[in-house]
């Protein structure tokens, strides 16, 4: 193993891409504050037991998927793999719910799982994820749509469509399972290895499996919207009926089941047509049954995550990740000594100001700071020889026009003034 590489399905995010992230990271803020969400932060691990039991164990998540080891206590400690259930614990622990309700909130950050990498599958990845707590009403399960939507739009990002389902709650489930087990049962040699395995336990994740075989036995597989209990189904229209007065497209898919054990009724997906087999820009889903199976009290919820580096890979995909190119307000340039002292001085105290400020850091010629003034793309230079020192007076030459603007060398407001002016 060379130490002058990542581990397998990590990114470095570096100068020149960061710019991306923190412009998305505003736009992220900027639409959960529209909508009414704020910020939540959850450790980066919790005990191992919150994914068993809120993720099921019957998961690919759970069961392959976990970055899972024994602290120095002897705790099991995971890394976590979602945001969804940190985000009920932490709901619960700190009793977020003694207000007033749905609690609606957000977070950013770094998931973990241990999946065979590939373009836009990644082993530390980054979810943007909402979630609205305390409420049943579908309108929520549409929000959590919409709120996305309006993030993907602000990016500027087109060509993607959003998959519903709805996969009811435990009671009309259960019916569902059994005829699913009936179906599935007398095709058994036909279906994959994991499959198999799974018939039992789980039969509607079977329903998810992207192996082909798999996939022509399904085809005549029962329907979960045939099974749904009339609340189910009531909420299921609300959600339709909402989505429409929203003017949100979308396509019934009643094969999603998503992958986590937490769902009632509304699962969704959005799928960009930019990206290859990874195509999910984000999904989620109501959850009513896990706050009370993490703890707290039974307590409806719905919510949705965004895939990051996904949706970076999509605006890529549609050239929509032009930035304006920046650099420093003002580079000085000196001769060095006492130049160079005062240089620093300058550039001290406009960076004081909240200035960009760069300056020659050894003693190069004037040709060399020029040039690195031109690379950095610096939109004003202004250079402090000798006799500027003795007069205290000097030129900003404004690099994009030509334009030079005489200073004075001792009135700091008057140089912050001019260098910045320029709006990036
Ligand atoms: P998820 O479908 O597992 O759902 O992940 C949501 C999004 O995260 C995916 O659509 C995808 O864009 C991105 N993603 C997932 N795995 C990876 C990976 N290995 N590499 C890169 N991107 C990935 C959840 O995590 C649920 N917690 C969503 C939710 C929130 N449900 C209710 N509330």
């Amino acid at each position: 193993m060379a130490l002058t590489s990542r581990p397998r399905g990590t990114n470095d995010i570096i100068p020149g891409e960061i710019e991306l992230w923190l412009e998305l990271e505003e736009k992220i803020r900027s639409v959960c504050k529209a909508y009414g969400y704020q910020e939540l932060r959850t450790p980066l691990f919790e005990h191992t037991e919150l994914f068993q039991r809120g993720i099921g164990d019957a998961t690919d998540i759970v069961e392959k998927e976990m970055y899972t080891f024994m602290d120095r206590g002897e705790r099991s400690i995971t890394l976590r793999p979602e945001g969804t259930a940190p985000l009920v614990r932490a709901y619960i622990e700190n009793n977020l719910g003694s207000g007033a309700l749905p609690v609606k909130l957000f977070y950013y950050g770094p998931m973990f799982r241990y999946e065979r990498p590939q373009a836009g599958r990644y082993r530390q990845f980054t979810q943007f994820g909402c979630e609205a707590l305390g409420s049943a009403d579908p309108l929520l399960d549409v929000e959590t749509i919409a709120l996305p939507l309006a993030l993907y739009e602000s990016c500027g990002l087109s060509g993607f469509e959003v998959e519903i389902n709805s996969i009811g709650c435990p009671t009309c489930r259960a019916a569902y399972r059994e005829k699913l087990i009936e179906f599935f049962t007398p095709h058994r040699d036909d279906l994959c290895k994991s499959c198999q395995g799974r018939l039992e336990r789980n039969p509607m994740r079977l329903l998810d499996c992207k192996v082909e075989s798999c996939h022509v036995v399904m085809r005549d597989a029962p329907e979960i919207t045939e099974y749904l209990c009339t609340d189910c189904s009531e909420h299921f229209e609300g959600v339709l009926t909402y989505l429409d007065a929203f003017k949100i497209p979308y396509t019934l898919n009643s094969r999603l089941v998503r992958g986590f054990d937490y769902y009632t009724r509304t699962v969704f997906e959005v799928v960009s047509s930019e990206l290859g087999s990874q195509n999910a820009i984000g999904a989620g889903g109501r959850y009513d049954g896990l706050i009370e199976e993490v703890g707290g009290k039974p307590t409806p919820a719905v919510g949705y995550a965004v895939g990051v580096e996904r949706l970076l890979l999509a605006l890529k995909g549609q050239n929509k990740l032009q930035l304006s190119p920046t650099g420093p307000n003002c580079y000085v340039a000196h001769f060095g000594g006492a130049t160079k002292l005062k240089a620093a001085q300058i550039v001290q105290a406009l960076r004081a100001r909240g200035l960009w400020m760069e300056l020659d850091y050894g003693d190069r010629s004037m040709k060399a700071q020029m040039k690195a003034a031109n690379r950095l793309n610096s939109q004003f230079v202004l250079v402090i020889g000798e006799d500027e020192m003795a007069n205290n007076r000097a030129v900003v030459r404004n690099m994009e026009n030509g334009q030079e603007e005489p200073v004075s060398l001792e009135d700091m407001e008057q140089l912050t003034k001019i260098v910045g002016a320029w709006a990036k």
